[in-house]
């Protein structure tokens, strides 16, 4: 694994082909959470009742979710009564969203584009949001700036990430789950690659994210650490229950742009 370089500029394109390979086991996944009858979040399936990531009103409001993937987060705001564009960089990652909205009957615009370089004029959206999309896979100086150029005066921006301290303690090894132990420095982490894996993706300590967030003109409102139910359960080997019952293993930015 590698921590703290400068960014290659290749992340996108590495990512494309990677999520263009990956987007067949996302359609199982996808199509159960596009059923949902409410939102449940991240790896645990953490319902909205429980998690509060959502803004209480959504009716009529504008939003786009950055890394949409299957789209089913903007189906969930869609169904609040939303305006949503969903946004991704894998052609066969809106292949599926672009199945599931008619087997929903459900349709929105689907961009084929990078996050850190949407294809819309400034204060466009009043919400933008991504579940592991941008939040990790796009360059945090590059696709926040974005981000926070789409929005409106007063407009969200809400992410979902891994926790910093599940990237500090989860072994670079295939499959093995996070460690009680810090395997790696905090102090300039930024872009992390896996080896046997092309994909790269960026995760920033919270000095570091507080600190860009601000200087985007985004006022940060909420820092959620989500903790599963005791009887919850995941398809993803990279940390078990007993751990996150502990620790945070996601965490939700919430933050407001200010002008
Ligand atoms: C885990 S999925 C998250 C989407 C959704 N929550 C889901 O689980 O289906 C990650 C998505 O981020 C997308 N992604 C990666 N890099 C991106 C970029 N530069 N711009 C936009 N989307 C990107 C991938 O193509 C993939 O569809």
């Amino acid at each position: 694994m590698l921590t703290a370089v400068t960014g290659t500029g290749d992340h996108v394109r590495r990512n494309r082909a990677a999520w263009d390979r990956w987007s067949v086991e996302y359609a199982g996944p996808g199509l159960r959470n596009w059923a949902a009858a409410e939102p449940a979040w991240g790896i645990w399936n953490i319902a909205e009742t429980q998690a509060g990531v959502l803004p209480a009103d959504l009716d009529g409001r504008d939003s786009i979710e950055l890394g949409c993937g299957t789209g089913y987060v903007s189906a969930w705001l869609a169904r609040r009564g939303a305006r949503p564009v969903g946004l991704d960089n894998s052609a066969a990652q809106l292949a599926t969203a672009r199945q599931l909205q008619d087997r929903f009957g459900l349709r929105f615009p689907l961009i084929h584009a990078s996050a850190e370089q949407a294809p819309f004029g400034d204060g466009s959206f009043d919400v933008a949001i991504s579940e592991y999309g941008a939040s990790i896979w796009c360059d945090p100086y590059i696709w926040i700036p974005e981000a926070a150029r789409l929005l409106r005066r007063g407009g969200q921006l809400i992410f979902l990430v891994n926790s910093v301290l599940l990237m500090l303690t989860v072994p670079d090894t295939d499959d093995q789950p996070a460690t009680e132990h810090l395997l790696r420095p905090s102090f300039g982490m930024y872009q992390f690659e896996w080896p046997g894996d092309e994909s790269v993706e960026f995760h920033l300590g919270h000095g570091d994210m507080i600190r860009l967030l601000r200087g985007c003109d985004l006022e940060v409102e909420e820092l959620l650490e989500l903790r599963p139910e005791p009887d919850a359960t995941t398809r993803y080997p990279f940390v078990t229950l007993e751990w996150a019952r502990q620790w945070p293993c996601e965490e939700v930015w919430k933050a407001r742009k200010l002008s």
